[in-house]
């Protein structure tokens, strides 16, 4: 198998071989795609997007990277009835888990579980009507590879779907918040460092964070057809008195957040970061200088956001994540 630059590579680029690379089932990431996905997209966004799919029943539908099958219970009821809906994973202990939790949300159809490689699906050619995935490309070294093959498993006429954030262009807003504004130095030099980063990430393989723009010039160059975009409307409001589900959910995130992160987690970001950061273009002497100033304004601001949470005073405002719900259609035979 050739990967995007036409060289020689191994098909089975299962990310567990790779020490860079995230294990999903680990403790704090699978807490992620638990917590975080009960608020990720809204209900009525979730309507829209079927009816924009045109989802039926009766059909095979594939979820890559599916980890805990969120796309898969979320969408159930637009199209599971007489389905069948198939995770691939190439985590055997999300896969495990997964096969247990659907149980309880795939009456009237079948949910079904495999273990395999985003770069080598072990499916037959055109064997779905819906090929889907959710923030799965923004950490592959390959996402041209992988879309490439989730075409090919979708049958003509079929519809493949990416739900992936532009986490660069996000990373830019700073929230309008109780908490004392940053200065435009401090904003420049915070969005510098975030770029080079961002930019590190992607050469040492570990995904394209601003992913989500370019998925629909990747399917167009594919050959999809149709292609559109839904946008996630979920803004970041969090505002006394806290009185949506939602908002109770971010403050409680941001306590833990700041209360739990001990000494041996903060190294360990420290170091991923530098890695990125390094491998981006940046100096050495730029990072510690940043680490250093950042460091020393963290302490202050994170006891003031604890005192705010505590006394229910802590508001901002922010544009909320740019995730995106790209779909396009593989031509049909004439
Ligand atoms: C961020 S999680 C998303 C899980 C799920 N789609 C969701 O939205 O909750 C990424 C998932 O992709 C899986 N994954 C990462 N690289 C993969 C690869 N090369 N092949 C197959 N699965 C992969 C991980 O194990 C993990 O379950």
């Amino acid at each position: 198998m050739k990967d995007s630059a036409g060289a020689d590579r191994n098909p089975i680029s299962d990310q567990m071989t790779d020490k860079n690379k995230r294990d999903w089932s680990e403790k704090d990431l699978k807490k992620h795609i638990v917590d975080q996905r009960k608020f990720l997209w809204r209900e009525s966004t979730i309507e829209r997007i079927a009816a924009w799919l045109d989802l039926k029943s009766g059909i095979t539908a594939v979820d890559l990277g599916c980890g805990l099958g969120y796309l898969g219970w979320t969408f159930w009821k637009h199209f599971g009835n007489d389905s069948t809906y198939v995770g691939v994973d190439c985590s055997m202990k999300l896969l495990r888990e997964a096969k247990e939790i659907s149980t309880g949300w795939s009456e009237g159809g079948k949910a079904w579980f495999l273990n395999g490689s985003a770069y080598s699906i072990p499916m037959p050619d055109e064997c779905a009507e819906w090929v889907m995935c959710q923030t799965l490309l923004m950490h592959l070294e390959f996402p041209e590879d992988t879309l490439n093959e989730m075409i090919r498993i979708t049958k003509p006429g079929g519809v493949i779907m990416c739900m992936e954030p532009d986490n660069v262009s996000a990373s830019l807003s700073i929230p309008f918040s109780s908490t004392p504004a940053l200065s435009v130095k401090e904003k420049l030099e915070q969005f510098k460092m975030q770029l080079i980063w961002a930019e590190g990430r992607k050469r040492l393989g570990r995904g394209d964070w601003g992913i989500g723009a370019k998925v629909p010039r990747m399917m167009a160059d594919l050959g999809l057809i149709n292609i559109d975009a839904i946008h996630n409307d979920t803004p970041y409001f969090i505002h006394p008195p806290y009185e949506t589900e939602y908002q109770e959910y971010r403050i409680n995130k941001m306590r833990e957040n700041i209360k739990e992160k001990d000494e041996d987690t903060k190294q360990l970001l420290r170091k991923r970061y530098k890695e990125c950061f390094l491998a981006g273009g940046g100096s050495l002497s730029t990072f510690y200088r940043y680490v250093k100033s950042v460091e020393s304004r963290q302490e202050e601001w994170e006891t003031m956001v604890l005192e705010q949470l505590e006394n229910r005073s802590y508001f901002q405002g922010a544009g909320g994540s740019h995730f995106f719900c790209i779909r396009g259609f593989k031509p049909g035979r004439d």
